[in-house]
């Protein structure tokens, strides 16, 4: 059995076998065609922070598979009426896969250590591993399903989101570089681990978000206080003016270049209004693409049981 708490947790070969298969989802929910092949199977949505996207794609897409999907909030007592093991052996005794939206990736780790059915990490304080999986997809889209050799620019935190994209970037031979406050950038952790998996990776960090995206094929960038971090609100703001997203900084990269996003922005604050809604965004493509994306992990996923 296997689980996506990361995508340290997926292969390249892997990661482009769920794209094929959500590219042929894809094509179909396109022609009206929502074939029930997951007829009597339950997702179970266990989130302890709010969502729209994640929430609602997982859902709509469970739902076009045949399945059925129940959404899990704070009284199911996760992590405070029973010990997590209890917890976990009992739920994934209901349900055929469970998709978990955590404060702690800790948490998801523990989740999964007891679960007799795939965890989806929906995003933790470390790692979003479907926004990214969708964010390639989206990217390979736009270029004739080829990824190799691209220059991906992220702008900002390196959070979660970051964190994700550099591991989907790595292993799909993508170029990554991170443009970030030098307070803000990866935990050397997190870089010895990326380098002990992917050996060959190009991935560059920088304080200069201007040379940064000079040849970029994509500038991504995301809130600079994620839910979790509201205290450093302020803080952040100040380190973080510099990284704004605004029409300065992408007349520095190539007209072809693509604005990418997760959503849900701060508008004015990472991005402004002349770039997200600009004809290089392609924030809502991402956002539709969860769906997809997740649609064909699920069934990857289930085909390893
Ligand atoms: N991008 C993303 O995960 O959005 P939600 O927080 O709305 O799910
Ligand atoms: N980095 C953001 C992503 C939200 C989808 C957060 O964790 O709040």
């Amino acid at each position: 059995m296997r689980h996506l708490l990361s995508l340290f947790d997926l292969s390249t070969e892997e990661i482009q076998a769920v794209f094929t298969l959500a590219r042929s989802l894809k094509t179909q929910y396109k022609k009206g065609v929502r074939e029930a092949i997951l007829p009597g199977r339950m997702l179970a949505l266990l989130f302890e922070k709010p969502s729209l996207r994640t929430r609602v794609s997982f859902e709509a897409g469970f739902a076009h598979l045949g399945g059925n999907s129940m959404y899990l909030g704070d009284d199911v007592g996760w992590g405070h009426r029973e010990s997590p093991a209890d917890f976990s052996r009992v739920l994934t005794q209901y349900v055929d896969v469970i998709a978990c939206r955590a404060k702690s990736h800790k948490r998801v780790r523990e989740l999964a250590d007891y679960a007799t059915c795939p965890i989806i990490n929906a995003l933790t304080d470390q790692f979003h591993p479907c926004q990214a999986l969708a964010d390639l997809f989206t990217l390979a889209e736009r270029h004739e399903n080829r990824l190799d050799g691209l220059k991906f620019v992220f702008v900002g935190d390196a959070n979660n989101v970051a964190r994700s994209l550099a591991i989907a970037c790595a292993k799909l031979g993508v170029r990554f570089t991170l443009a970030a406050p030098s307070d803000y950038q990866f935990d050397m952790a997190f870089l010895k681990q990326l380098e002990t998996a992917i050996p060959d990776l190009e991935l560059h960090v920088t304080t200069n978000p201007k040379k940064a995206v000079f040849d970029a094929d994509a500038i991504y960038t995301d809130v600079w206080a994620s839910m979790g971090q509201e205290s450093e609100r302020e803080e952040r703001l100040a380190a973080f003016s510099p990284y704004q997203v605004n029409s300065r900084l992408m007349a520095s990269a190539p007209a072809s270049a693509l604005f990418m996003h997760c959503l849900p922005a701060r508008r004015g604050e990472e991005v402004t209004d002349t770039v997200i809604d600009s004809s290089q965004s392609i924030v809502v493509s991402q956002a539709a693409n969860r769906m997809h994306a997740q649609k064909g992990l699920i069934i990857w996923l289930l085909k390893h049981v």
